[in-house]
């Protein structure tokens, strides 16, 4: 072969790998992005309150875990600060909370309560007081050794538990709508 066409037969050679190995780039790429995890997951999750009346409550489940909404009603915001003698940690010392519900009614607003459902004993998740219940200050009961908590989940003195239910972190975008997101120190890990 002469010169010209052994260099045309070269380049030939080196554009057919090229477009090989962009070819090949192109197919493994989805697959190997497929088995890498998402770190664009957003593990917020917004939640709406319009509907819900003094008194009344809904359940959320957030990142595995059940989380209780409720909208307190007078009586229930006027027990909360009335008969603190009988909580084992009143001022939610020694508990589990964002510094913005380090207060009696821990939480944000007076009448919006957000809270974790699971018993400080061994995890077991606790059940709302009924309207009776209330009445006496009792917000929450754990049907597996009896802990009572009260209406801003702290609990009471003779019980098993030993803190007040954990408050988880959020926010609020309205008046009518919560966003239930990591806390800063959790969501940089
Ligand atoms: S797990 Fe709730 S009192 Fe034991």
């Amino acid at each position: 072969l002469s010169e010209p066409s052994i260099k045309r037969r070269q380049l030939l050679t080196r554009i057919v790998k090229g477009f090989t190995l962009v070819g090949l780039a192109g197919l493994t790429y989805p697959f190997i992005r497929s088995l890498m995890p998402d770190f664009s997951e957003d593990l917020s999750l917004e939640v709406d309150i319009t509907d819900l009346q003094p008194g009344e409550h809904k359940i959320i489940r957030w990142r595995g875990k059940n989380l209780l909404v409720q909208r307190r009603n007078k009586m229930m915001l006027d027990l909360i600060t009335s008969d603190q003698v009988k909580l084992k940690d009143p001022s939610s010392a020694e508990s589990s909370q964002p510094a913005f519900a380090a207060n009696p009614f821990r939480s944000r607003r007076e009448d919006i309560f957000v809270t974790y459902l699971y018993c400080t004993h061994l995890g077991c998740e606790v059940v709302a007081a009924d309207s009776h219940q209330r009445e006496e200050g009792t917000g929450f009961i754990c049907p597996c050794h009896a802990s009572d908590y009260d209406l801003a989940g702290r609990v009471v003195k003779g019980a098993p538990a030993p803190l007040n239910l954990e408050i988880p972190n959020y926010r609020y975008l309205s008046r009518s709508r919560i966003l239930l997101e990591p806390a800063k120190e959790e969501s940089a890990v």
